[in-house]
């Protein structure tokens, strides 16, 4: 049976990608890889148990036999990779888990991809893909009234998230100048949407909203971000891997540009319709503005023109849109919710919101 296989499916993007990948009919299998950090989850995929189609397979991609196990086993027709270290904060507070995993975990699994595409035959190494899912974050930080993200802005990474992702960005278009990977890359901003962990703003907000608790907001709550809805996200993933041209990048946006306090403050003014407050009053009274992010980028906007010129991809949802499936989501998953917030999640806010 033809297959793809997905790295960091259990993860917030991924699951959502895999999901969506298997409810069409027509779809290859997918072989799910991922090591389960903090970060995955296997009841985001709970929808799968049972469906021959999908075969996960708990392991890292810094496991150069594993890697090469897997690929060997089922000759996968393209690779999407997706797992990451994906936190800022996280990569502010312990870097090495970002090199290992973004840089040295990047550069273990495209040794292990050439090594098998080398070996397929003619037609079907021209139809191998790999594709690479990065961020806005490899450009670095925009002014007020600085032009969007193009394809072609330099990287100026500021954090060492987005460093790391941008050193796995070089290592993609290095493995397809040097070797001939047939590589693709996609720079997409903000997601949001179901199965998000609760350390992201939008779930953390929703979350502490719900649980009468402070909602943090960083700095002066005027920092920019362009927003998607995940299942956009994800239709534009499919796109660039069906048509995307070879060893080219394509950077996917909401055109949602939104301070984080309009963000909260969206939220806020939700909750307050579909689950008012005890005392009759908004949830905009649980905002704290507290201690600003060191480095915090101030503004991503990305210039989706490319992917939508060459492709015919455009986002399908709104920002209201989007965020009213996303509450509803959280509203009707607190089991999922109350899973993820373990033990581990609780130490995490600890060390990021103590004071
Ligand atoms: P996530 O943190 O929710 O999920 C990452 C997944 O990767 C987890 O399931 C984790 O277990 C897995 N993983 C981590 N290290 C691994 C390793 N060494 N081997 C195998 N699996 C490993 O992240 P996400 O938000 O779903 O992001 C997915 C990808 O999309 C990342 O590459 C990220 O940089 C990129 N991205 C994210 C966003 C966003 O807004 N979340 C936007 C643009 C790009
Ligand atoms: O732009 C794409 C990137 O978006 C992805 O590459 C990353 O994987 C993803 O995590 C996200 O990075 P951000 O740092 O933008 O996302 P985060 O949800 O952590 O923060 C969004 C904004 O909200 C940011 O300006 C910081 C602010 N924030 C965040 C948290 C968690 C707060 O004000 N308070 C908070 O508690």
């Amino acid at each position: 049976m033809s297959c793809i296989l997905v790295t960091g499916g259990a993860g917030f993007i991924g699951a959502n990608f895999v999901l969506d990948w298997l409810a069409r009919p027509d779809a290859d299998a997918v072989i799910n890889v991922d090591k389960l950090t903090y970060a995955g989850n296997r009841h985001s995929l709970a929808l799968l148990d049972g469906d021959p189609r999908h075969r996960f397979v708990q392991a890292d991609i810094g496991d150069r036999a594993a890697m090469d196990d897997l690929l060997a086993r089922y000759r996968p027709r393209a690779v999407v990779h997706f797992a990451a270290e994906s936190h800022v904060d996280r990569s502010i507070h312990g870097p090495a888990a970002f090199v290992d995993t973004n840089i040295v975990g990047t550069f273990t699994l495209l040794e292990a991809v050439r090594a098998c595409w080398q070996a397929l035959p003619d037609a079907a190494r021209a139809d191998f893909r790999f594709l690479h899912v990065s961020t806005d974050e490899v450009f670095g930080s925009l002014s007020a009234t600085d032009a969007p993200f193009g394809e072609t802005t330099a990287y100026a990474p500021n954090s060492p998230y987005s460093a790391s992702k941008a050193a796995s960005d070089h290592l993609v278009r290095a493995w397809h100048h040097t070797y001939g990977l047939p590589v693709v890359t996609t720079n997409c901003s903000n997601n949001y949407g179901p199965y998000q962990f609760p350390e992201k703003l939008i779930p953390l907000m929703i979350a502490r909203a719900l649980a009468g608790e402070s909602l943090p907001v960083y700095g002066d709550g005027q920092n920019v971000r362009d927003w998607l809805y995940v299942g956009d996200h994800c239709a534009a993933i499919r796109t660039v891997l069906a048509a995307g041209r070879i060893g080219e990048t394509y950077n996917v946006g909401g055109w949602n540009e939104k301070t984080n306090i309009d963000v909260v403050h969206a939220l806020c003014d939700s909750l307050d319709a579909l689950l008012p407050r005890d005392d009759g009053t908004s949830y905009r009274a649980q905002i704290r503005y507290v201690k600003d992010r060191p480095g915090h980028d101030r503004r991503y906007a990305i210039d989706a023109r490319k992917i939508e010129r060459e492709l015919g991809w455009r986002p399908a949802e709104t920002f209201e849109s989007g965020l009213r499936k996303t509450i509803a989501w959280y509203l009707d998953n607190q089991p999922w919710v109350r899973d993820v917030m373990s033990g581990a999640y609780r130490h995490w806010m600890g060390l990021q919101y103590a004071a």
